[in-house]
């Protein structure tokens, strides 16, 4: 007797009519047409079944606290990193964790399972770092955390900035992080990029940095990121974030940096919402997207993944922990908006993320957790278009949360009453 069987769901490589059964928790078969006995049956009725959506850049530690002590006027990344700095001597562990946790039950309902987060290392007391592995050991039963140790004052700018991060990564946390466009200097920059590689490679861990978060052109620092990760053979375990630089980048510049990033084997990750908010506010017109060029790392092999890095802080004062929105912007920014543009975005906030973060049993295929959610639509495109319900939301074959399907109940004069979800009649 299986424990869960759904049928006649649609995945979102296009196959319909299919089966998937869950047993302890994994996926173990997938198959069309498939009926056997179960302890819980569920139709999906030919609406879409995702495997969960993965959040691989996001601030846990900063979310939830907009407008305290103040909303950032100029709009700027840096002002938004002083008004963070005003805001550190204020915050406390419990206040820290309750926005956490608050955020993490918006993401489980939004079908969220798995979060990167990074968490600030500058200040010497770690109380951030603390509360949110705190966190972490909170949401374990139901969500995946990931935090990366990320010197917001530049490990090299600040005192004491490595000992923090490695008092971090002593106490737990997952990714080395750094920041090197905000050192004093590009040669510290590249420094700081050496120097957090090699501690990374020392500790077997993963590293993750927000690099080149401008837009100068000349800030070039994923370059050094990949060249390091060559260096010190860290394939596949090395991500550039933002990467906002290249947008401006020459042309010629950024044709010889795609081939050497797909080479090094660096995941880039992009967060539309960010960037098209923060990027371009020292331009008059016309003002930049400044969002890094993700068709053209995908086209030359990079796995991109978009992040949504912020919800209601210091930088953003929007966001409500839903992926399809993140990457509806995306597509807008970076006008993916072929069929197989939009197809990539929805990847960008699935597979691609969970690669980025090197999640295991991730998927929709027999030995995988059973970890997914039944979108209000019937593919990814439509998916993303309408921001979809998720009416049903999965972690291991436990149901986690269940969302009301969105249907207007019309009353038109003349039209009688009916019912609408914004799907035109001919798409089935
Ligand atoms: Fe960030």
């Amino acid at each position: 007797m299986l424990d869960l069987l759904i049928t006649n769901a649609t995945l979102p490589d296009g196959r319909t009519g299919i089966s998937v059964a869950v047993q302890d928790g994994c996926i173990a078969e997938v198959t069309p047409g498939l009926d056997a006995p179960a302890h819980e049956k569920l139709d999906a009725q030919g609406l879409l079944l995702s495997p969960h959506f993965v959040d691989p850049h996001f601030h846990m530690d900063a979310t939830l606290s907009y407008g305290l002590p103040r909303v950032n006027q100029s709009g700027t990344l840096l002002e938004g990193i002083a008004l963070w700095g005003e805001l550190k001597p204020l915050l406390t562990a419990d206040a820290l964790i309750e926005r956490a946790l608050a955020y993490c039950d918006w993401a489980v309902a939004k079908g969220l399972l798995a979060v990167r987060s990074h968490v600030d290392t500058s200040d010497p007391s770690l109380l951030a770092v603390d509360a949110l592995l705190e966190v972490r050991r909170k949401v374990a039963p139901y969500l995946d955390l990931q935090l990366v140790a990320f010197p917001q004052n530049g490990v090299l700018r600040s005192p004491g900035g490595v000992e923090n991060l490695e008092r971090a990564l002593d106490k737990g946390v997952d990714v080395v992080g750094g920041i090197p466009h905000f050192e004093r200097t590009m040669a510290d920059g590249a420094a700081s990029v050496k120097l957090l590689c090699e501690i990374a490679a020392d500790r077997g861990k993963l590293v993750d940095m927000h690099c080149d978060e401008s837009d100068d052109p000349l800030s070039r620092h994923i370059e050094t990121l990949a060249f390091e990760t060559q260096r010190l053979a860290l394939h596949g375990r090395v991500t550039g974030s933002h990467c906002t630089s290249m947008h401006s980048m020459d042309n010629y510049y950024v044709s010889k940096l795609l081939p050497l990033i797909a080479e090094s084997g660096v995941s880039v990750v992009s967060n539309p919402l960010i960037n098209i908010t923060l990027q371009g506010r020292h331009d008059t017109y016309p003002k930049r997207r400044g969002m890094t060029r993700v068709p053209e790392l995908m086209a030359a092999g990079v796995n991109v993944a978009f992040g949504h890095d912020c919800v209601m802080d210091p930088w953003y004062g929007m966001g409500s922990g839903d992926m399809l929105e993140v990457a509806h912007m995306g597509l807008h920014v970076a006008q993916m908006t072929s069929q197989e543009g939009i197809r990539q975005c929805f990847e960008a906030v699935t597979t691609n993320a969970a690669r980025v973060m090197q999640l295991e049993n991730y998927g929709l295929e027999a030995g995988c957790d059973a970890s997914f959610v039944l979108l209000q639509a019937r593919d990814p495109v439509e998916a993303i278009r309408l921001r979809a319900a998720r009416l049903k939301v999965f972690r291991k074959g436990r149901l986690l949360a269940e969302t009301p399907a969105a249907t207007a109940s019309l009353h038109l004069p003349g039209r009688g009453d009916s019912t609408s979800w914004m799907v035109p009649k001919h798409a089935g």
